[in-house]
């Protein structure tokens, strides 16, 4: 098999499914491993880009019918880092209740996984950024959680149309368009980058607590 660049630093040998919490201040595996969560809106593509990561045909659930991912699902990955499949936010067809169930769980999460080295936040490359991922990144800035951003579906729009969606997507939230990230689950593009992020966040030495 032809060998890839970063291949060194990041082989998968071994992925376990630790379980899933299934609400707010519930269950969650024992692990003080570093952690990198995943969070994005309903359907944007969470559970397939973790799949496509670990190299693992369906790893993650990938759902047909969007908001499938209800619990937040956690990986572990060799004995190195656990990853963190996040319930998705803002599915339209959900009613309004249900809409906001997702804040008050996933904020938990933030708040209380104290081994949290960073989030990956993903948004479709073909929308424009809606008021919930908006609200999403301005709470992971309030929160000082490194925050990387990957644009999905990169394999719905050609080349120069893409080019186009990463600068007005960068624009639109004041992000410099090497902090984006170009994404497919299906050709595989953008793995490799993600996946030198993702094992940077959990290699830098997380800042001392003030107390
Ligand atoms: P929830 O768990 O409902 O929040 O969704 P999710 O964000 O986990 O999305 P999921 O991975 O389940 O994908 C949703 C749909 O988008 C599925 O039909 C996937 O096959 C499709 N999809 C995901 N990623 C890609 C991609 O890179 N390219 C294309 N063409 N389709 C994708
Ligand atoms: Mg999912």
């Amino acid at each position: 098999m032809a060998k890839e660049p970063g291949d060194d630093e990041m082989v998968i040998r071994n992925v376990e499914f630790l379980g899933g919490m299934a609400e707010r201040h519930g269950w969650r595996p024992e692990s003080s491993l570093p952690e990198v969560a995943f969070a994005g809106r309903s359907n944007v593509g969470k559970s397939s880009l973790l799949n496509s990561l670990v190299r693992r045909k369906s790893f993650a659930r990938v759902s047909k019918t969007p908001g499938r991912t209800r619990e937040i699902n956690f990986f572990r990955i060799n004995n190195d880092f656990v990853l963190v499949d996040l319930p998705g936010y803002g599915y339209a067809r959900v009613s309004k209740d249900k809409k906001s169930e997702w804040r008050p769980m996933i904020e938990s999460y933030l708040r209380r996984t104290t081994q949290l080295r960073g989030i990956v936040l993903l948004l479709d490359i073909r929308r424009e950024p809606s008021d919930d991922d908006r609200a999403m990144l301005d709470f992971l800035a309030e929160m000082e959680i490194p925050t990387i951003v990957a644009l999905t579906k990169r394999d719905k729009l050609s080349k120069v149309a893409a080019a186009g969606q990463v600068a007005l997507i960068s624009r639109a939230l004041s992000l410099a368009t090497e902090q984006v990230i170009p994404f497919s689950s299906q050709t595989g593009e953008g793995r490799l980058e993600l996946l030198e992020a993702i094992t940077e966040l959990v290699q830098a030495v997380p800042e001392a607590d003030p107390q």
